[in-house]
């Protein structure tokens, strides 16, 4: 079966380096047990930046889990150490990488910037995808900064605010709505970014178009200061590497 017949999905998954749960973590073997397989933790064992290995493997089981979930229809059992990622580098000089679990192989495009570190997933094969992300600082981000959380919820529907949880996961909302709009060339007012129901912050996004299903996917992310979401059209606008926007 092609992605054609079962869906063109995208995860994205960021990773705040700075934040106080990242730092030393690559020495934490029971951590680093559970989560990465045995060729990963020999991946990391000869990491010249073990830290940041860490997070890469991590963040690309982040991004691909949430592929899987869409994929299967309903998010499993979240067993790290069942995705296995190539090690960073072996499949791509130009930072894409693979992740498989079961039988669904996503292509990885990490990104990294002093103290961030993306990943993001795909079902498929094909790695020149037009998958349109971006990330930037909750606080730039932040069109009422400082004003209650409320002024950030007014922005968005009564089914929009439903799953919301907390300000980044707004604010991530009101970014990939946007995103939404230029990707697919229509007025932002007739979008909405929605989850099915489910426990908060374990749902799926799904994108609606005047309340129905978007001819895009979409997925969210937010840890420490930092947002990110993507998009994947339906028709993709013709191929080029994923970038963030702007660049
Ligand atoms: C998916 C998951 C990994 C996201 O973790 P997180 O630390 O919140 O990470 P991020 O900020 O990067 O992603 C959050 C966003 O991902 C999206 N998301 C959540 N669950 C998702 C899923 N299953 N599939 C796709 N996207 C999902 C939501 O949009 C969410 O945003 P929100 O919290 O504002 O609603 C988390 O929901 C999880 O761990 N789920 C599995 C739990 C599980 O199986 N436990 C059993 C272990 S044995």
């Amino acid at each position: 079966m092609t992605e054609n017949d079962i869906g063109r999905f995208v995860g994205v998954d960021v990773v705040d380096l700075h934040h106080p749960r990242c730092a030393d973590k690559a020495t934490d073997e029971r951590f680093t047990s559970r989560i990465l397989n045995d060729v990963e933790q020999g991946a990391l064992a000869v990491a010249s930046d073990p830290n940041a290995t860490l997070w890469r493997l991590w963040a690309a089981k982040e991004a691909a889990y949430k592929v899987v979930s869409k994929v299967r229809g309903k998010p499993p059992a979240f067993m790290h150490a069942a995705f296995r990622v190539d090690p960073p580098g072996t499949f791509s000089k130009d930072d894409f990488g693979r992740v498989r679990w079961e039988d669904i192989s996503m292509v990885i495009h990490w990104h990294q910037v002093p103290g961030r570190i993306v990943a993001l997933a795909w079902n498929g094969l094909i790695v020149d995808e037009a998958v349109e992300w971006s990330w930037g600082a909750v606080d730039e981000l932040d069109p009422e900064p400082g004003a209650p959380i409320e002024a950030i919820l007014a922005r968005l529907t009564e089914r929009e605010r439903g799953p919301v949880h907390s300000r980044s996961s707004a604010l991530v909302r009101l970014a990939a709505r946007s995103a939404l709009a230029s990707g697919l060339g229509v007025e932002e007012r007739r979008l909405e970014v929605v989850c099915g129901e489910g426990p908060k912050g374990r749902m799926p996004p799904e994108a609606l178009l005047d309340g129905q299903a978007a001819p895009a996917d979409v997925s969210l992310s937010h840890h420490g200061k930092w947002l990110a979401w993507a998009i994947r059209l339906v028709e993709p606008r013709g191929p080029a590497r994923s970038r963030p926007a702007g660049t």
